[in-house]
């Protein structure tokens, strides 16, 4: 069976093309970080107006590359939400044109859902699992018990993990998004230097809150500006913030395991691709009996591939979900429970 996965729910036209729910024939990415890092941050105009101008690039490429026709697809899977309503938009129209067009059956996936399934583009992880998702839009953690059976049990209050290295990377004057090159500075500084504040919230919260520590660095900057006697270098606060995103986020990850009595474990979404989070959940997972697993960075941030994963699986549990594309609608919020 051969999906064709569509994604553009942020600033990723992609398009991928799937075979029986684990053969990768394709995967193309095209970001926007050039139309957007002039900014310092994702402008919703232009994300929709540049997936409108590349998404049917974008899909030739994927089906070029795999070797198929557009007629060979049997099902098209398109993410109708969460994200940016314009960007969305884009997607599921193209989705529903090419749907009607070609007489192929189309099903709308969560974004969300695609990132909780991205590891089964790789290996198959026995149900049930505790997963993090970590990414611009979101800090979830999920007690996963099967395909389509998701219960969230903690969600940032505020900024999501990957919206608070892009809010410091931007304080820092560093180039969009934030993530990556906060990652590469940390590599050189030293975490220790100044400890900023962890929050744990109330005792035995799984609930995020960065918001704090992004004002926490700024409070620290400006001080650094004005103060002569602060040396500390931006490698050593990249260094110290990343230390204190990384340390909530794997405390409560394994906090979840215990309450939940679940010793499997997946990390995923962008911030997922960071290597220092991906040696301190590992190291800790160990620790505890644990087992970790994380998708190759290419599947942690957003793609099409695992769109067409979660298609998959969704399709093949309930074909009647195979909505009539007149119903499917992109929907700025959308819960995965
Ligand atoms: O999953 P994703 O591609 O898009 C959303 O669904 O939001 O995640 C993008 C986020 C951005 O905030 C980016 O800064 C962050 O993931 N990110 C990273 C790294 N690579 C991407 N954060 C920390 N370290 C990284 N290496
Ligand atoms: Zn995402």
């Amino acid at each position: 069976m051969l999906v064709l996965g569509l994604e553009t729910s942020c600033d990723e036209t992609a398009a991928a093309v799937l075979k029986d729910g684990d053969v990768l024939l394709s995967n193309i990415i095209n970001d926007q970080i050039e139309i957007h890092s002039k900014y310092g941050g994702i402008v919703p105009e232009l994300a929709g107006r540049s997936h409108n101008e590349r998404v049917h690039r974008v899909i030739t490429q994927a089906v070029q590359e795999a070797g198929v026709q557009l007629r060979d697809i049997d099902l098209i899977a398109v993410t109708m939400g969460p994200g940016l309503i314009g960007s969305l938009l884009v997607g599921l129209n193209t989705a529903k044109g090419l749907s009607y067009g070609l007489k192929t059956p189309m099903i709308g996936v969560n974004h969300l859902e695609g990132h909780l399934l991205a590891i089964f583009l790789q290996k198959k992880i026995q149900f049930p699992f505790i997963a993090l998702i970590v990414s611009g839009g979101h800090t979830d953690l999920y007690r996963v018990s099967d395909f389509g059976q998701y219960k969230l049990l903690g969600r940032t209050r505020d900024d999501a993990a990957g919206e608070s290295f892009d809010k410091v990377g931007k304080l820092l004057g560093l180039p969009y998004p934030g993530g990556p090159a906060i990652e590469k500075l940390a590599r050189k500084g030293n975490g220790k230097a100044h400890k900023f504040p962890r929050a744990y919230l109330e005792k035995g919260s799984l609930d995020f809150s960065f918001s704090g520590l992004k004002t926490s660095v700024r409070t620290f900057l400006n001080q650094r500006e004005q103060e002569g006697r602060i040396t500390l270098t931006d490698e050593d606060i990249s260094a110290g913030f990343q230390d204190a995103v990384l340390e909530v986020l794997v405390n409560k990850l394994i906090s979840a395991c215990k309450r939940e009595n679940l010793s499997r474990i997946v990390v995923t979404g962008g911030v997922a691709s960071n290597g220092a989070l991906r040696m301190a959940v590992q190291k800790e997972a160990q620790c505890w009996g644990f087992e970790a697993s994380f998708p190759d960075p290419v599947f942690c941030t957003d793609n099409a591939a695992m769109i067409a994963c979660a298609g998959y699986h969704k399709f093949i549990r309930d074909q009647s979900s195979s909505t009539d594309f007149k119903e499917l609608d992109a929907k700025a919020s959308l819960s995965v429970e």
